[in-house]
């Protein structure tokens, strides 16, 4: 029996996807748990670049059974415009299916979303794809769930009491238009017929396959830092991207879980705002950037970039309970004379080694680095760690020191061939 949970440890963009898209070629089943289209991986098979928002990167392994959760938002407009691009790169989408507990994002959601980002004195520069306003009436308790699509009828009610409310909101609060009924139940009226069939209830359907011995795949969107309890609140995202989060949202008890993998970027990168603290604003933070190619798969935005900050690592250990880390992009590091990472925060002259919740203190933080020798060698091709130069070498032993979570998979490259597998995680 195997279940297996893969999480960012950062603000994201780790490269989870594509370590995904590796373990789950044996998993029975890949399932999302939370998030919604606000996620974007990129996935490169055979040399063909696949950018992902809403459909797990497990939904490339056609053979498994492919899961959107009951704790993740779903457009399901972008969830049919992501079917129909695979489909048109000749992959199956069949074994795609959707929670019946999940929440429909709504297009009021995004409007929302634009809206309230557009107003806000504090903006947290979101992804605008609606997800803290679906998540916001989910926790209200007036969001509308995919069953009750099932009955055209009934959603048509629920959906015009919803905007009825929500267009007094986008009226008198924001000044803005309100949105058209109608247009939005045509909408609907069109995509009924190929949604209807994917709605299941997933829960017993994840729970039996764990029972049976499968190997169940979750596959985490966002990270760490970016939880809702956990990150930088309120620069964080709305769910939890979590091994907890995965008991949630997936509807398992938390001692069904197996194995966790932490995926580590060789650096650090944030999109939207929020301290940073290991931030690099100046030609540094530009090279990894260039290099890294640090752009937003969802939104486009140039990512913030900078040292790898393992305090963040290791909260996210203490929060996950890693029994793996992936570290990925080391390659992007390749040409550096030094490399920093930071092992401490200063906070008013004292040193700590955990993240404060408190973001004022976050921000007047100073990094404490240590400091490696870089490697000049193109390290892309190598397949056996030993052969890694030794300041790589070097580099990857301190980050397994410092969070006592062995580095199990090596990410040297963007394309499927380029790991170095140093530790079965199956
Ligand atoms: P939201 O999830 O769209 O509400 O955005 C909240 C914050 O999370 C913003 O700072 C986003 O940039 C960030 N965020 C959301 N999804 C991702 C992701 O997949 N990668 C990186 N940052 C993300």
């Amino acid at each position: 029996m195997s279940s297996q949970v893969v999480v960012g440890t950062q603000w994201g963009d780790e490269g989870k996807g594509k370590i995904v898209d590796v373990l789950a070629e044996n998993a029975d089943m890949v399932v999302r748990f939370q998030g919604g289209d606000n996620a974007g991986h990129t996935v490169i098979v055979n040399g063909k670049k696949h950018v992902l928002h809403l459909l797990p990167s497990g939904v490339l392994h056609e053979d498994g059974l492919c899961i959107i959760g009951p704790g993740v938002v779903c457009n399901p407009f972008v969830l049919l415009e992501e079917m129909s691009q695979l489909e048109k790169s000749g992959l199956s989408t069949q074994h795609i299916i959707v929670s019946d507990r999940a929440h429909i994002l709504m297009p009021y959601h995004c409007y929302q979303d634009e809206l309230e980002e557009a107003a806000a004195s504090n903006k947290i520069g979101t992804t605008k794809k609606g997800i803290g306003p679906c998540y916001s009436d989910k926790y209200a308790r007036h969001g509308i769930r995919f069953h009750e699509l099932k009955d055209f009828e009934h959603f048509k009610k629920r959906v015009a009491e919803c905007l009825e409310f929500k267009n007094k909101l986008f009226v008198n609060v924001y000044n803005a238009k309100p949105m058209d009924e109608k247009k939005i139940i045509e909408d609907f009226e069109k995509i009924y017929s190929k949604i209807v069939p994917m709605i299941k209830e997933t829960t017993s359907i994840v729970n039996d396959a764990i029972d049976e011995g499968k190997t169940v795949l979750f596959e985490g969107a966002q990270a760490c830092m970016l939880d809702i309890n956990y990150g930088t609140y309120p620069y964080v995202t709305s769910s939890s991207p979590t091994s907890a989060g995965v008991t949630e949202g997936a509807g398992i008890a938390p001692s069904k879980i197996d194995k966790v993998v932490g995926v580590v970027k060789a650096y650090s990168t944030r999109v939207g705002e929020g301290p940073f603290v290991t931030e690099l604003e100046d030609e540094q933070g530009q090279w990894i950037r260039d290099h890294g190619h640090e752009f937003g798969a969802t939104t486009g935005r140039p990512r913030r970039c900078g040292w790898l900050d393992l305090v963040v690592v290791k909260h996210a250990n203490m929060l996950n309970g890693l029994t793996d880390i992936v570290l990925t992009k080391i390659d992007v590091l390749t040409g550096l004379d030094t490399i920093k990472v930071c092992v401490g925060y200063d906070i008013d002259g004292k040193v700590v080694d955990h993240v404060p919740s408190d973001q004022a203190e976050v921000g007047r933080a100073r990094p404490v680095y240590k400091e490696f020798p870089g490697w000049k060698e193109d390290i892309t091709k190598i397949e056996k760690k030993e052969d890694l130069p030794k300041e790589c070498l070097d580099y990857i032993e301190f980050i397994e020191q410092y969070t006592k979570v062995p580095v199990s998979l090596i990410s040297v490259g963007p394309d499927r061939v380029n790991n170095i597998y140093v530790n079965e995680i199956k």
